[in-house]
């Protein structure tokens, strides 16, 4: 008795992609089980979900909800123990680890927690690094465009030291952005930020989905993270329980609050208290 958690066709920046065309990417049945026997621990219990394209979507839950089990199964970074993921058209689950591998270099981007730049190339040479070595040149035009809108022109010739947290990150999202992914996965993107960068580096996601229509999934546990999205779909012990579209922080606490059975603080900074609840 799974419910498929999906946007409405027609719901915010997805409009434009078109009645016909399948969601970015699809979970139908996802399951994932570590270890066997007695030890066995059910990170996903059957998670179909669905991702339209052009959207936000934050994914949240409780610490050991299963986030980044989704995340990592939705990528082709692990395997399913049972269901399909899909991309786009394409079948990932099943596919060979060469064939993987090749799909998520020229079909997946990804931005993760620590802003992993290579600390002896530029910013411009990190963010053109994924393409060259897929053996693509960047559009210039593309370029440009990416780097305006993270807003790195005029630190393209420094390295990553010379740079702060929320630069790095933004040089992390223009990696991502410039080999124009159908989908980018974040997982705790703004983890290592102070909410300062933190809110520039999510404002700037947030414009990559309304102005280049990118399709992004974001894994969080911060409530104002989560409310930069289209829609935020709520993991609790391996399923899906919720979904809120056009979310406030407010609203995602409440929430939140409500799947942990009131465990979770009253104030949006309250992260360590979400961390540590497990229903
Ligand atoms: N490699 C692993 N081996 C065994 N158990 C794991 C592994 N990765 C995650 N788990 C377990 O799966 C559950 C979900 O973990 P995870 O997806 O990391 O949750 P979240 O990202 O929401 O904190 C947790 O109970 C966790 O302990
Ligand atoms: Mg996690």
């Amino acid at each position: 008795m799974t419910s498929t958690f999906t946007n409405t066709p027609g719901e915010g920046a997805a409009a434009s992609a078109g009645a016909a065309a399948p969601p970015a990417v699809t979970a139908v049945e996802v399951s994932k089980v570590y270890g066997s026997g007695d030890a066995a621990v059910h990170a996903l219990r059957g998670v179909s979900v669905a991702f339209a394209r052009g959207a936000f979507t934050a994914i949240m839950g409780p610490s050991g909800s299963g986030k980044s089990t989704l995340m990592h199964c939705l990528a082709g970074l692990d395997t399913v123990s049972g269901g399909r993921v899909m991309l786009g058209d394409a079948e990932l689950t099943g596919l060979k680890d060469r064939q993987l591998t090749l799909l998520r270099r020229d079909r997946i981007g990804f931005i993760f927690q620590a802003f992993n730049l290579l600390p002896t190339l530029t910013a411009e040479q990190n963010i053109r690094l994924p393409l060259e070595l897929a053996g693509r040149r960047a559009d210039q035009a593309w370029f440009d465009r990416v780097v305006d809108v993270v807003g790195l022109r005029d630190r393209l010739g420094h390295r990553p030291n010379q740079l702060s947290g929320g630069q790095q990150q933004r040089v992390a999202c223009a990696r991502a952005l410039v080999a124009r992914p159908e989908v980018i996965f974040a997982d705790e993107p703004t983890g290592n930020l102070d909410s300062r960068a933190g809110a520039e580096v999510l404002g700037f996601l947030r414009a990559s989905v309304r102005e280049m229509g990118q399709t992004i999934v974001m894994v969080t546990h911060d409530p104002v993270a989560a409310s930069y999205a289209d829609r935020v779909v709520f993991l609790r012990d391996g399923e899906i329980v919720s979904e809120i579209f056009q979310p406030t922080p407010d609203a995602v606490l409440d929430r939140l609050s409500r799947i942990t059975g009131g465990s979770v603080g009253s104030s949006p900074q309250s992260e360590q208290g979400l961390g540590a609840e497990r229903c």
